[in-house]
């Protein structure tokens, strides 16, 4: 495991899709990134103050690949759980797929992409930093909440250590109890939500739990329907 840490930098995870040499558990850390980037094709503002970071987490032969379709969960379960050993009196929660909110606000992204054997885990979190005005209304940052500093670097690894701990504990067998945590802090249960498809079609429905497949059960018209990670796009109604 290195670490590689940047003032600046276009963006973690480019920087490590394009290393030459990879290394399970690889890090990029980066001050401010000037092409920080969300999913979907948003831009991640990296202002700095924030955690910018991704990590490499190089694929496992002998694991069936459907058991990495959970992974963006897995990581979504384990980075809530280092916030709340950071900061226990804060009610952090976890919008499906990835999404960490605080206050009905997003506090943090999660971005996974695969290159050759390895998936780019890039994570975003506002920690020190400002939110941008025109963003005000959706973000949030967690320094602004306790009006503490935060050191941004030993946040990092220690979440990143206790990914490699929790990712291990997924993988012998465990997904029933992450699950039942993530239901327990499931942002969209119960919340008027309107589901987006790539194709521009859209439903409304009403979020309830996430299902021992991954996916979201939304009840749509009286009827339940369940929907995969990374089909849709998910906003309040
Ligand atoms: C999202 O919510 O859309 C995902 C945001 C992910 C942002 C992080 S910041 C570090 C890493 N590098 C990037 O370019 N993106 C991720």
């Amino acid at each position: 495991m290195r670490i590689f840490r940047f003032n600046e930098i276009d963006s973690t995870n480019t920087f490590l899709k394009n290393l030459k040499e990879k290394e399970n558990y690889d890090i990029a850390i980066a001050k401010t990134q000037t092409l920080g980037r969300g999913r979907r094709g948003n831009k991640w503002f990296s202002e700095e103050g924030g955690a910018y970071f991704s990590f490499l987490l190089k694929e496992d032969k002998n694991i069936a690949f459907e058991e990495y379709t959970k992974l963006s969960l897995v990581i979504g379960y384990s980075l809530m759980k280092t916030l709340e050993k950071i900061e226990p009196q804060l009610e952090f929660m976890f919008k499906w797929t990835n999404d960490i909110y605080l206050f009905d606000k997003k506090l943090s992204g999660i971005l996974i992409e695969k290159i050759g054997e390895y998936f780019v885990i890039g994570i975003g979190i506002n920690l020190n930093n400002e939110i941008k005005k025109d963003v005000e209304n959706i973000a949030i940052s967690m320094g602004k909440i306790t009006l503490k500093k935060y050191k941004v670097e030993e946040i990092i690894i220690s979440i990143v250590e206790n990914m490699k701990k929790d990712l291990h504990f997924y993988f012998n067998g465990n997904w029933e109890i992450i699950l039942s945590d993530l239901n327990k802090k499931n942002y969209l249960y119960e919340k008027n939500i309107k589901i987006s498809f790539e194709n521009g079609e859209e439903k409304k429905g009403i979020g309830l739990n996430i299902h021992r497949s991954g996916e979201l059960r939304v009840k749509i018209g009286g009827k339940d329907e369940f929907f995969n990670i990374g089909e849709i796009h998910i906003s309040k109604n």
